[in-house]
């Protein structure tokens, strides 16, 4: 790993094993993009990958010259109306209305290690032999307004982290209507674009498309980064498939508003923007003033999707996530929310966690209704003090209770949230985010508080912070039930309201940055009405999230198979619940349901009680599985081997880092006659070591299972009771792989 400056050529070549990034200050001072890719060696010249041309219709920089024109120029950190006409990104309005500016190289600084973001979520270093850092400073001399470029290459992967700083050196304020965290323009347009896009209940599905002249994006306008498009996509080659073949994964390290765009040039240029979504963005930057973007990560893999998953994963699981929690193995928890809804006492309560602990749960969480007035949605959000009518012992009684059981307690909060019928509101109703004179929306009949504000940020905090700090609490399930409606801040002035959706995130970052702080040992789960917040941002406060509401085995699939192309298996809270199930209404076999879920934070959303005695003896039983493999299945490595978006059959699998053992999980939705003899290539064992495989009379070394596949041909091969034991519609499999003596 190393950062090249060539003074001559004006060229940086940052590289590691895997990649190389290389970029060059051009004749106007601006920076230009030459190459990101696979690591190449050190030239001492790379200036020749400027390419340029006279093209009529063109505007030119240089007098008496038609050949430097922005427009047809790879740039890092572009600007808008200087001879480049495509999307900027960076746009700063000045007071005489003026949007232009000139940003020149001015200097640069390479260390080691990686500076943190200040309030921002990041990833980071443990020690700084583990990355290195290149920050470039460019001075636009009319507002006296400095950019900081900043590169992070880190040692592991095929990684660069990217943000960028603005400082206002100037006499007068700014506005900052774009300040994008990445801009990268890429010499061709050769490409699919691979988005994670759903709903609530049917999050981060797979959609690809081919890359066309024009601007695709992905975005979010609601105040978090939604259910609707993740603030993750992909550029991979027509031919990559997910083990061979060039795939490059942007990642924004943001829970708000994001914009995810490519934008490809008449002449096949794809320009990349990712950042704050400019959408609704007006940051006043007074002078002596400076704003930090949040980060981006950009990932190169030459081995296909699975490969750029696997990057992410490692530095998400190792170096975003923190403290505490990150390298543990997960608790198997048991939630009340689809057992009970807000239908429980504490006597209740304990009676489903008293059969959990029977079957080997660890840890019992508390969902919604256990404070203020809350007996259904309408009340009681913002009043962070149990319900004496239900909880007569308050936090503290149930607890213990839980706890006398040798359970852990976990509790759920919403912090951001206020029902108008709640005393929080009644005390404060200027801390709902609102416009004045302008009708307030609801979403769940709940209305956003104005997190912008330090105030109540402290207020939700000293709540919260009373309850850990008198009951035996455990873990914190952190939801956020609705988007963002007549976004408006009462504490701001006029010319700063375009600034009230970022300094919201920043304040659920900072309620976050404290509580995790100060109660360490707390394990927090995020959660948005599922899956509605589970963005890079998130995973440095929170290790684990709530993937989706939709609990279905089968629907299941198609979002966690979606969720790893970026996020590991440790990071998606995963659960089995009853059935019919009460999303989709399906009938899943026990064993299925507990299939999916244990390749993800296990556990069960149900009543164990209402179990027939058979179910329950399969639940401890997978309760034992998941706690004997649960290092391999939320730690190992994850491959994907079959997707859901392509068949009847899903398959995946975890290895772990000395490939002596490995967990296979087989998924088929219909069940089938006659059907053709079936096997799956595994992946990422050790060719040489022979392995034993569970369920099946045989061992086989690690270059069969590879090369000719596990064979997972059942009785649908042929006529049913022809002496095999049937299948039926949605089952699956669990194949552990084990490295034997050769036999
Ligand atoms: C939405 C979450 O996703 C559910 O799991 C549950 O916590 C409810 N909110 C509670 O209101």
């Amino acid at each position: 790993m190393n950062i090249l400056f060539q003074e001559n050529t004006k060229t940086f070549h940052l590289y590691n094993d895997y990649i190389s990034y290389i970029m060059m200050i051009l004749p106007n001072g601006h920076m230009g993009q030459l190459y990101f890719g696979k690591r190449i060696n050190e030239n001492k010249d790379y200036s020749y990958l400027l390419e340029m041309a006279p093209r009529p219709m063109t505007s030119y920089i240089f007098d008496e010259d038609r050949l430097f024109s922005l427009e047809h120029v790879k740039q890092e950190y572009a600007v808008y109306g200087t001879t480049d006409y495509r999307h900027p990104a960076l746009e700063i309005v000045q007071e005489n209305g003026s949007r232009i500016s000139d940003f020149r190289y001015k200097k640069h600084m390479v260390e080691n290690g990686k500076p943190s973001l200040a309030g921002l979520p990041a990833t980071y270093v443990e020690s700084p032999e583990e990355a290195m850092t290149l920050v470039i400073t460019l001075e636009d001399c009319v507002t006296d307004i400095r950019l900081k470029l900043m590169y992070t290459i880190f040692e592991m992967g095929g990684v660069i982290a990217r943000s960028t700083q603005m400082i206002n050196n100037g006499q007068k304020a700014v506005h900052l209507t774009s300040a994008m965290s990445l801009c990268m323009d890429l010499p061709d347009c050769s490409y699919e674009w691979v988005q994670l896009s759903g709903a609530w209940s049917r999050e981060r599905h797979i959609k690809t498309r081919r890359l066309e002249q024009g601007i695709q994006a992905v975005d979010s306008m609601r105040g978090n980064s939604s259910h609707e498009h993740n603030p993750f996509v992909v550029l991979k080659r027509p031919s990559t498939d997910e083990f061979q073949g060039e795939a490059l994964g942007f990642s924004f390290v943001y829970s708000g508003n994001f914009l995810a765009q490519a934008e490809v040039d008449t002449h096949d240029t794809t320009r990349i923007l990712m950042g704050i979504n400019p959408a609704c963005f007006d940051w006043k930057l007074d002078a002596g003033e400076d704003f930090q973007t949040p980060e981006a990560v950009m990932v190169y893999s030459a081995e296909g999707l699975n490969g750029m998953s696997q990057t992410f994963h490692r530095l998400y699981q190792k170096r975003l996530a923190r403290g505490y929690w990150r390298d543990r193995e997960r608790p198997i928890l048991n939630n009340n929310w689809e057992a009970t809804y807000f239908d429980f006492t504490e006597d209740r309560l304990v009676e489903i966690a008293k059969k959990a602990k029977e079957s080997g749960v660890e840890l019992f969480v508390l969902d919604d209704g256990w404070f203020g007035e809350r007996n259904d949605d309408h009340a009681g959000l913002g009043d962070w003090v149990a319900n004496p009518k239900r909880l007569a012992n308050g936090i503290t009684g149930l607890a213990q209770r839980i706890e006398d059981l040798g359970l852990k307690f976990g509790l759920w909060f919403e912090p951001e949230m206020v029902n108008k019928d709640s005393g929080l509101y009644r005390t404060h109703p200027d801390w709902m985010i609102e416009t004045p004179n302008r009708h307030a929306s609801h979403g769940r009949y709940q209305y956003v508080l104005d997190f912008s504000r330090k105030e109540v940020v402290d207020a939700i905090f000293n709540m919260m912070d009373k309850i850990l700090s008198e009951a035996k609490v455990s873990y914190i399930k952190w939801d956020m039930n609705r988007s963002i409606t007549e976004c408006y801040s009462k504490a701001l002035p006029a010319d700063r309201q375009g600034e009230v959706f970022h300094r919201y995130i920043l304040g659920v970052y900072d309620l976050y940055e404290r509580l995790t702080a100060k109660f360490p040992e707390i394990l927090f789960e995020s959660c948005a009405s599922g899956g509605g917040r589970f963005d890079p941002g998130i995973l440095y406060y929170a290790p684990q999230g709530w993937a989706s509401d939709d609990s279905d085995a089968i629907e299941r699939l198609k979002i966690q198979y979606g969720t790893s192309l970026c996020y590991p298996v440790s990071s998606m809270g995963s659960h089995v619940s009853v059935i019919p199930n009460h999303q989709v209404y399906r009938n899943t076999p026990l064993h299925t349901r507990a299939n999916v879920a244990m390749f993800g934070t296990f556990g069960y959303e149900l009543d164990l009680n209402k179990l027939t005695e058979e179910e329950q003896r399969q639940v401890g039983e997978q309760i034992a599985f998941v706690k004997q493999y649960r290092r391999l299945l939320q730690f190992g490595t994850f491959y994907r081997l079959r997707s859901p978006f392509e068949g009847n059959v899903t398959a995946w699998m975890a290895v772990s880092e000395d490939q002596k053992q490995a967990v296979v999980g087989w998924y088929r939705v219909l069940n089938g006659v006659n059907l053709p003899f079936s096997r799956i290539p595994l992946k990422g064992l050790n060719e040489d070591y022979c392995y034993g495989i569970s369920g099946q009379d045989r061992v086989c070394y690690g270059d069969e299972l590879m090369n000719l596949g596990l064979i997972t041909t059942d009785a649908t091969a042929g006529e049913v009771g022809a002496g095999m034991k049937p299948g039926c519609d949605f089952d699956s499999r669990i194949y552990v792989i084990t490295a034997v003596e050769p036999v």
